[in-house]
């Protein structure tokens, strides 16, 4: 081979590599960390949280009281969802105290139920190695 040759496929190489080099340094990743669901209602939604100490039962990615369900996914659980949660708020249950709040505390509280839901998984889920280096959801 000529060094001519080589020359030219040097060339291309580096500038394959310069090129990479440029789109991968500029391109950045993108990622969805789910700020736009805390709207102005959730946040008022969070505080009411904080007021009536929900977290002193109730757990929210996995962290706070034992007494009731984790929070995380009620509104995305199937068979629950946002009119099962109100129904909680609005009646309490034989455990659960009966706060006699507002509509407009308990909207604020399921849209602040919707964020969290949106933003967390609860409980964790458990990935598996696979022999090739890939992960996948591991199954109980
Ligand atoms: C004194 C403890 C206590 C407090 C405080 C409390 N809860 Fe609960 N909550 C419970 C219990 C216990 C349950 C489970 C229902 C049952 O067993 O009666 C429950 C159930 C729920 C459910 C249904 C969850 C599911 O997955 O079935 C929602 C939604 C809920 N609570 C929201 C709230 C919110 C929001 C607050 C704050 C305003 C709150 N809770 C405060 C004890 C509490």
């Amino acid at each position: 081979m000529s060094l001519k040759t080589k020359r030219l496929i040097f060339g291309i190489l580096f500038s394959f590599f310069f090129l990479y080099t440029i789109a991968v340094d500029t391109i950045g990743t993108s990622k969805d960390d789910g700020e736009r669901w805390l709207t102005e209602k959730a946040k008022k939604g969070k505080l009411v949280f904080q007021e009536y100490n929900c977290t002193a039962c109730h757990q929210i990615y996995g962290l706070g009281g034992y007494m009731g369900p984790d929070l995380t996914n009620v509104i995305s659980t199937p068979g629950k969802g946002p009119i099962y949660a109100k129904a909680f708020l609005q009646a309490g249950s034989q455990r659960m105290p009966n706060f006699q709040l507002s509509e407009e505390k308990m909207e604020e509280l399921i849209e602040f139920l919707t964020y969290i839901d949106k933003t967390g998984i609860s409980p964790v889920k458990k990935f598996k190695t696979n022999f090739d280096g890939t992960i996948s959801e591991a199954t109980k």
